[in-house]
């Protein structure tokens, strides 16, 4: 018996399981081992500039030959720019950041975090998320006809036109039916259920109940599961909720080709189900990530986040100092609930094959269930 759904033809694969585009941590080396392993592996570009982007798909295509993907985000609020508003004292956001960038110094200062130097990149995320960067980022992914785009936030549908002429197949992460409906008018082929469960940005609804709204929604375009599947069964429940394969993240962080610290991957094996917590600390958006000291300062201080992409001035000079100085009680990342299932870092090939098998043998069991009816 193999796991085979009509995703495995639309996107030129053998096994309907897609490494998620995280951020950073889906690198080139993880996104080739899943393709080469018979999945798809999606580049996580997220925080690219272009020429980084353009470098990552050379060194995906020389270490695979299978289809791969590339995830950038393109959030509304930045691309229209309406972050700028002012709140209701009439402060605008880029007003109140020296204040923000303090309350950062003086945690680092408690914490004995060393300001980092700055790192040379080409406009990519050190110059923050803004409407050049998606931009910026789109036109290499059209340039270089990439196999497949996902949006993690937001609707490609102004950039589908150009995708469809090279052929690139267009998924889009959506938390919510509206959102699905909006993706399926522009389009796209594949939508993303990623639900409250997930590591990193998602939905407020839980993934057990967004999955099947957003399959009736999505007019027979094929939907992947996602948020907090991280083994066998939860896959095949996933595909029992109507999915035609899962978006998995969290199960490939502890990896040896996760592009994370071994602090990070330490704190994934060490967590329970209840290590995560819902913050707007990193981006500004709300976002899973693992309990931490910078986590738990902004709900002591009780004091509201920037909204994107303002936050990510105030917390990426901590991230990366505590990134600089191995502090897992800092900035453990982002994670799904799904890592309490987690106990090891091992080769990615080797996750991916443990999910079919344990996903083939509970939909082989599922019978089970009827007997006596
Ligand atoms: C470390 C990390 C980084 C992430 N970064 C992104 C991102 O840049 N773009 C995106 O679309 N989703 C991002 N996500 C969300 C994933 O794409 C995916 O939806 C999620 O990991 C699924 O839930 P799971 O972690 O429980 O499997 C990130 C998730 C994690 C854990």
């Amino acid at each position: 018996m193999n796991l085979r759904t009509p995703i495995c033809e639309l996107l030129g694969i053998e096994v309907p399981i897609v490494l998620a585009g995280m951020g950073g941590a889906s690198h080139p080396e993880l996104a080739a081992a899943v393709s080469n392993g018979g999945g798809l592996g999606v580049l996580g570009a997220a925080a690219c500039g272009p020429e980084e982007l353009r470098e990552w798909i050379a060194r995906t295509r020389a270490l695979t030959d299978k289809p791969f993907g590339v995830d950038t985000l393109l959030p509304l609020s930045v691309r229209r720019e309406t972050f700028k508003e002012s709140d209701a004292a009439g402060m605008t956001p880029a007003e109140k950041l020296p204040e923000y960038q303090d309350f950062a110094r003086e945690f680092m200062e408690r914490e004995g975090l060393e300001t980092p130097p700055p790192r040379k990149r080409d406009g990519g995320l050190s110059g923050g998320f803004s409407k050049d960067l998606f931009e910026a980022q789109m036109e290499v992914v059209i340039e270089e006809a990439v196999p497949v785009y996902a949006s993690g936030l937001g609707d490609p549908g102004p950039w589908m036109e150009r995708m469809r002429a090279n052929g690139t197949k267009v998924m889009s992460v959506v938390g919510a039916v509206r959102h699905a409906r909006k993706v399926v008018a522009s389009g796209v082929d594949v939508i993303v259920a990623q639900g409250h469960d997930a590591g990193g940005h998602n939905s407020p609804v839980g993934t057990m109940a967004l999955l099947p709204q957003v399959v009736d929604a999505a007019a027979g375009i094929p939907v992947l599961g996602a948020g907090g599947i991280t083994d066998g069964r939860g896959v095949a429940a996933a595909l029992m909720l109507g999915a035609s394969g899962a978006w998995i993240g969290s199960a490939f962080l502890a990896t040896h080709e996760a592009n994370i610290a071994e602090f990070q991957k330490k704190a994934i094996v060490d967590a329970t189900e209840e290590g995560t917590t819902i913050t707007r600390s990193i981006t500004g958006k709300p976002a899973r990530y693992i309990k931490s000291k910078w986590t738990e300062a902004w709900v002591d201080a009780g004091i509201e986040p920037l909204p994107m992409p303002y936050q990510t001035f105030v917390s990426s000079p901590v991230l990366q100092a505590a990134n600089a100085g191995d502090r897992g009680d800092v900035a453990p990342g982002f994670a799904g609930q799904g890592i309490g299932m987690i106990q090891s870092i091992r080769p990615a090939a080797e996750v991916l094959a443990e999910i079919v098998a344990g996903a083939e043998a509970a939909l082989g069991a599922a019978g089970e269930h009827l007997r006596g009816s």
